[in-house]
């Protein structure tokens, strides 16, 4: 990833994040890792043992003006990143007993506002210096609605296509702009599904296919490569055809959660 020697990342503490950070270093990059849990951040400081080439600042993707607080200091420290990736998020399963507004809230503003917070503070320096990445993190449960899964589809829906539409916006700038979509991987997240996760991968195996994606630029990175593009493919079936088959697939037909 040669256009890339900076990086900052948020939900950095734990699965992908985590085995990003370990392959960022690996790679030789300097990386600014973010999350709200400060003593775990700390502590990964110490076991990567990577002197000059770690930094971490704690903020709530929520927190506008803490999350602007945290890009300052990275900026102070190192310059304006080259690479900004916006991972942190979360998931709630939600049957229909359990669809909640505070749930679909909490959903929305780390998913969707706290990603489009993390690349907005950095873009205004990435467009004025005329170079940056830009890099959300979606999931591949953004392609067509899913059970239990209406809040979280719909805000990696969102993340998609601010993506999609700011890649025409900054391109002339200089800039690019990267949406990661997975599929299931194993982290504290996917330990919470009651339900089989087809193809799961590692977080370390998401981070090699995160890295040959940016290293590549690619508009889109969505892997693993056998379920997602089963997942594209059923997003041109028609729409009765595909609520029939995922019904019949997760067995959420006649289930009520
Ligand atoms: N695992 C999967 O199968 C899968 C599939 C598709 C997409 N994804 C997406 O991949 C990303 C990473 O997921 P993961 O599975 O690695 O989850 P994870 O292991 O739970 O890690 C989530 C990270 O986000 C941070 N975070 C959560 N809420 C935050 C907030 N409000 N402010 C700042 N940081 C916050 C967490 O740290 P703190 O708790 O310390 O803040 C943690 O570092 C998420 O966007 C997720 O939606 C995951």
């Amino acid at each position: 990833m040669q256009h890339v020697q900076t990086i900052w990342l948020t939900g950095a503490t734990s699965g992908i994040g985590e085995a990003l950070v370990t392959k960022f270093i690996a790679e030789g990059k300097r990386v600014a890792l973010t999350a709200r849990n400060a003593q775990k951040l700390s502590e990964m400081i110490s076991q990567f043992n990577a002197e000059g080439k770690l930094m971490y600042v704690a903020a709530d993707v929520r927190n506008e003006d803490a999350l602007r607080g945290a890009y300052e200091l990275v900026r102070e420290k190192w310059g304006v990143p080259d690479l900004v990736m916006a991972n942190a998020g979360t998931h709630i399963n939600m049957p229909a007993s359990q669809i909640s507004i505070e749930a679909c809230r909490q959903l929305f503003e780390i998913n969707l506002y706290g990603a489009v917070n993390t690349l907005l503070v950095a873009l205004p320096d990435m467009l004025e210096r005329g170079s940056g990445h830009l890099v959300g993190v979606g999931s591949l449960s953004s392609y067509r609605g899913l059970p239990w899964a209406a809040a979280y589809g719909a805000t990696k829906a969102g993340l998609n296509n601010f993506l999609q539409s700011l890649r025409f916006d900054v391109e002339p700038y200089g800039l690019t702009v990267t949406a990661v979509n997975p599929g299931f991987v194993k982290t504290q997240l996917t330990d919470l599904n009651p339900f089989p996760m087809p193809l799961i991968i590692s977080s370390e195996r998401a981070a090699e296919y995160i890295w040959d994606g940016l290293s590549r630029k690619k508009m889109e990175i969505h892997f693993p490569p056998l379920f997602s593009w089963a997942c594209k493919a059923m997003r041109v079936l028609p729409y009765p055809l595909y609520h029939m088959l995922i019904r019949r697939i997760t067995g959420s037909g006649n289930r009520r959660g």
